[in-house]
């Protein structure tokens, strides 16, 4: 694509231009935004960049092992890991409360966050992948949770004795053009295409109490529904498509036992732009394999239920 390598190229100079010889830091969620934005300033300046990427506990299974090893290793990219899960999981211990969880979630982040930034050093720019309607809807809308979501992801929260310049080489642009950028960056398709996912990741899709076990449990199950999503070629298709974590216990039977075990509910939308949704029309088949595979597969799983609600009413995420 023409446009697009002039679009790349002429970016890259500014970054360069605008940069010098100073360091960039970069919080690096492993999102489109964020990674097309790394993508773009490490072509730039190369190691002058450094990515943070947090580990907050709350991710899918194998997710920072992939992150990890796409950026530092295919893009030979500065990338440091906060592991930070069980500093999450301590500070959520004994919350149920949505509310209160997101905001923990984001406070426990801006915290690891700003620790990492001050280990690595200085820095004279702090690097977004603020796109255009970011800066509308910052602007424009209340009781979006995007907005929210954006305020720990965009680091608002940063202390005024760190004193970083703003480097935002994205936020021109929309997202179909950030993705046709990123592809012309050379992310591959999983990165560009990938679905949204919320800052405070399964934070919010184990109901009730987070802890270890249910999060792995969840991990598990939705590391099954994506294999086949992928595997059906659906995962491209709906705007979102994931499990959630029910703390209900009911009954069931496998062999002779009686089990009493969790309930995962399975949450597949279509959208255009997370506003409206509705419920996507599966196929029985793919419904079928999914519940099977996760029912014998994930121990602690006795019973699967898809989630039949629009948005509005409903919303996407269960919390
Ligand atoms: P809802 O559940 O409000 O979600 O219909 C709309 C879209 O926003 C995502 N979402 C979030 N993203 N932090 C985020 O970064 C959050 O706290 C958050 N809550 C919801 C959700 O996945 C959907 O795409």
């Amino acid at each position: 694509d023409w446009s697009m390598a002039d679009l790349a190229r002429e970016s890259i100079e500014k970054i360069r231009e605008k940069v010098g010889t100073d360091r960039v830091l970069l919080g690096l969620s492993g999102g489109v935004d964020s990674s097309v934005a790394a993508a773009l300033i490490h072509k730039a300046i190369g190691r002058q960049l450094t990515c943070v990427f947090v580990d907050n506990g709350l991710l899918r299974l194998h997710e920072r092992e992939l992150v990890v090893d796409l950026y530092k290793r295919n893009f030979n990219m500065d990338v440091r890991v906060a592991r930070a899960g069980s500093k999450f999981l301590k500070a959520l211990k004994g919350v149920t409360d949505p509310e209160k969880k997101r905001k923990i979630i984001g406070k426990t982040f801006v915290n690891v966050f700003q620790d990492s930034l001050k280990r690595i050093g200085d820095a004279k720019y702090l690097a977004q992948g603020t796109l255009y309607p970011d800066v509308i809807e910052s602007i424009a809308i209340d009781g979006n949770p995007a907005a929210t979501i954006k305020s720990h992801h965009n680091v608002g929260g940063l202390p005024k004795s760190m004193k970083f310049e703003l480097l935002e080489p994205l936020r021109e642009l929309f997202k179909d053009e950030v993705r046709a950028l990123g592809s012309a960056l050379g992310l591959p398709k999983e990165v560009v295409w990938r679905q949204p996912f919320p800052g405070p990741g399964l934070g919010v899709r184990v109901l009730g109490e987070i802890n270890k076990r249910n999060l792995d449990i969840l991990r598990k199950a939705d590391a099954v529904l994506h294999e086949e999503m992928m595997e059906s070629e659906l995962y491209y298709k709906v705007w979102q498509s994931f499990c959630v974590f029910l703390p209900v216990r009911t009954v069931g039977v496998m062999g002779d036992e009686r089990t009493y075990d969790n309930v995962i509910a399975l949450r597949i939308v279509e959208s255009k732009d997370a506003m409206t949704a509705d419920w996507s029309r599966v196929p029985y088949e793919v419904l079928q394999r999914v519940s099977t595979r996760i029912i014998n597969e994930v121990e602690g799983v006795n019973r699967v239920v898809y989630d039949l609600s629009s948005k509005p009413p409903g919303t996407i995420e269960w919390e």
